[in-house]
């Protein structure tokens, strides 16, 4: 699998550090709260799993799983709902665990899918931000890193559905998919 990589961008231990950092700034944000954790399928499962081992605060945890992928690097704007949440969210404290915003448009959807139902708040938890091939305009309350316009692969991450397992993440060759 490394031979498919053009480099490491996020190594294990920078990962490891901003998860800690990140539900750090999570617990204090919701001290006294209770959370539900909402994580989209598949790509946030490892940073998710990691994240939660760090959180403190009283938590409830669900998945759900949308597609938005026309064809395998690009966003086709268009989102279904595979796998939708197994409980009620209303009066819940949600944050929606993401493994990387590229053009908002799912997130996008999903907000306005979860506005409807009546959660106390919601918010977004993100390992990865890509805000130069942002296509609507979304605001992300938690950022692991902010990367360039590059397509990266591991930590849940993947392309056609390969390197997921890989534990750090990095910039996929181009001609693995050109
Ligand atoms: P958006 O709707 O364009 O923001 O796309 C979000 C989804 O696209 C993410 O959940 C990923 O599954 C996928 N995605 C976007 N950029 C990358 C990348 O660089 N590598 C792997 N998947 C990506
Ligand atoms: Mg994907």
């Amino acid at each position: 699998m490394n031979q498919d990589l053009e480099k490491i961008l996020i190594s294990e231990e920078q990962i490891q550090e901003t998860v800690k950092r990140l539900a750090k700034q999570i617990d204090q944000d919701y001290k006294d709260k209770e959370l539900l954790f909402v994580g989209l399928l598949k790509g946030s499962v490892a940073f998710m799993a990691d994240l939660l081992k760090h959180i403190e605060t009283k938590c409830k945890i669900d998945f759900m799983c949308v597609s938005s992928y026309g064809s395998d690097t690009k966003s086709s704007g268009r989102v279904n709902i595979l796998k939708d949440l197994s409980q009620p969210i209303d009066n819940m404290n949600v944050i929606i665990v993401e493994d990387i915003i590229d053009s908002g448009n799912t997130l996008a959807f999903i907000k306005t899918y979860f506005a409807a139902k009546n959660a106390d708040s919601v918010k977004i938890c993100t390992l990865l931000n890509k805000p130069s091939r942002r296509e609507i305009e979304i605001d992300v309350d938690y950022v692991g890193f902010e990367i360039e316009d590059e397509f990266v692969v591991g930590y849940g991450l993947d392309y056609a559905e390969y390197y997921r397992n890989l534990p750090y993440i990095g910039v996929l060759k181009p001609s693995i998919y050109s």
